[in-house]
């Protein structure tokens, strides 16, 4: 019954969760982009959102970062370049402890602003508190792989993570049978991970795709003119006169 169970979320839900947040992202792109948004309340305690947001956002950056470096490098890279397995457990703990910390003081912040402020929660729709508490839950669990990891810094449960993650892109759904002995909050931590990828395109979380890394692959220039003229416009001209 375990092995059946495992083998239904770790093996085939990952491919739905995949399906959707692709697909869903898609669509969303290419049909209603002007529909997303952060659908910020900046006006609405000013120092309390600064703080929360660019905490949250720092942290949940480099636990990102980590996470994909973490789970996707190809363990022969890490061989190859001498970093032992020990090291590299340490590495997540430290670097994603440190991460997960800031991420928990900042979307604790959030999550105080937005629930506990009348002027604010009336404005907060369900999907947004729904998400924000999704990551949090998220968060805690992350966080609580950590003293599970400290039993055993050898390293050997993370490279099955790492087999598995990469096991499941490179389509092997039997990949699964890897976590059949994880420790529950490994695997409630794996489950929930993939639920945020199916909820993804339905929530504001859209916006992620919103961020300017699209610049780094742009080709040519843009070239920016005033649309003034040498000698000055005519008075009541348009600023941009058609072709
Ligand atoms: C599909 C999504 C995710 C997967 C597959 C995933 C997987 C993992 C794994 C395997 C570990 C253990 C690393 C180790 O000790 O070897 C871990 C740790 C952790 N995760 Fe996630 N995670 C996901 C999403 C998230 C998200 C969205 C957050 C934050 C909101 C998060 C926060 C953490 C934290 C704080 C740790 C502990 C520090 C660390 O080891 O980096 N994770 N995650």
């Amino acid at each position: 019954m375990r092995d059946a169970i495992t083998y239904i979320v770790f093996g085939w839900y990952p491919y739905l969760c995949l399906t959707v947040f692709l697909v869903g992202s898609w669509l969303r792109f290419d049909r209603e982009q002007y529909t997303w948004k952060t659908g910020s309340s900046q006006l609405l305690r000013r120092r309390q959102l600064m703080w929360g947001s660019n905490l949250f956002h720092v942290g949940i950056l480099v636990i990102f970062v980590g996470h994909f470096a973490g789970l996707l490098t190809p363990i022969w890279i890490f061989d190859a370049l001498g970093i032992s397995h020990t090291f590299k457990q340490w590495m997540a703990i430290v670097i994603g402890g440190v991460a997960g910390i800031a991420c928990f003081v900042g979307m604790t912040l959030l999550i105080h602003r937005r629930l506990f402020d009348s002027r604010i929660r009336t404005t907060s729709s369900f999907g947004d508190i729904a998400i924000l508490l999704l990551l949090y839950a998220q968060l805690i669990l992350g966080l609580a792989t950590i003293p599970v990891s400290l039993n055993h810094l050898d390293g050997h449960e993370m490279v099955k993570f790492m087999n598995w993650a990469q096991g499941i892109l490179t389509l092997q759904p039997g990949v699964s049978a890897l976590l059949t002995d994880a420790h529950p909050v490994f695997r409630a931590h794996l489950f929930l991970g993939m639920t945020i990828f199916l909820v993804f395109p339905f929530t504001r979380l859209v916006h992620v795709w919103s961020a300017p890394i699209w610049y780094l692959g742009r080709r040519g220039y843009q070239i920016v003119r005033s649309g003034r003229p040498a000698g000055g416009l005519p008075a009541g001209a348009p600023r941009y006169p058609a072709r």
